[in-house]
């Protein structure tokens, strides 16, 4: 394999109610984290899988995923893109495609992994997978007035994994100024293009104890 993978871990999950950090909640028995690693791992392209944990519980994840796969557990930062530039760092020489993947996307396929990394590889610098915006969505102001209607047919929903060739994942990341919610976002202000490939429903992003009833009842369906 010619991929390393990044996976922010390290979030508190607060929109997903009281209890153990995001990754660590359990789905169909095991943590969100063990899931996510598990289908990455199944990837044929995944060389490395480096975790960026939250710091009071490296040891319990390295525990944790030792059984699932062989990853790099580092402690992760306040901020998402604190936590990914940590485990960007971690990474050893030799991959040349870096994907970032959400601990929270548990129920990615692995074929959504191969098909980022493939895109990189035929020469693309950034990658991202999205979904069409399904809703009708407005632009609201002050009062929760309406201010206008976008056109949704030039929106689309972004997923992880995200892709890069890693020198650009890596000057991103060094030219960072205000932390972002994506690293897709970091390498368009550096004005390289970033090109969308088709993503999965099963890539969800498990968020509010909604996200999380669905991706139990997909597990249990076999998915
Ligand atoms: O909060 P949100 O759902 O956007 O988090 C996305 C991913 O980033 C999650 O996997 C979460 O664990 C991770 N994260 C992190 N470090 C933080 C905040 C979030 O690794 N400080």
């Amino acid at each position: 394999g010619d991929v390393a993978v990044l996976v922010p871990a390290a979030g508190a999950g607060v929109r997903l109610g009281p209890g153990r950090p995001k990754a660590l909640r359990l789905l169909g028995g095991e943590p969100l984290l063990v899931h996510a690693v598990r289908r990455l791992a199944a990837a044929a392209s995944v060389h490395t899988v480096v975790v960026a944990a939250p710091a009071a519980d490296l040891v319990a994840v390295r525990e944790l995923l030792a059984p699932v796969a062989p990853v790099t557990v580092v402690a992760g930062g306040v901020q998402r893109q604190a936590s990914v530039a940590a485990a960007l760092a971690a990474v050893p020489a030799g991959p040349e495609i870096v994907l970032v993947h959400d601990a929270a996307r548990a129920l990615t396929p692995p074929g959504l992994v191969e098909s980022v990394a493939a895109a990189v590889r035929s020469g693309h610098d950034a990658v991202i997978p999205v979904l069409p915006v399904v809703d009708t969505i407005k632009e609201i102001g002050v009062g929760e007035r309406v201010l206008g209607t976008v056109d949704r047919s030039a929106l689309r929903a972004v997923q992880t994994p995200q892709g890069f060739r890693r020198g650009v994942l890596t000057t991103a990341h060094a030219a960072a100024t205000d932390p972002l919610t994506d690293d897709a976002g970091l390498v368009e202000k550096l004005g390289v293009p970033v090109v969308c490939v088709p993503g999965s429903e099963h890539a969800l992003k498990i968020t509010r104890p909604f996200d999380l009833a669905l991706a139990e009842h997909l597990l249990a369906m076999g998915r």
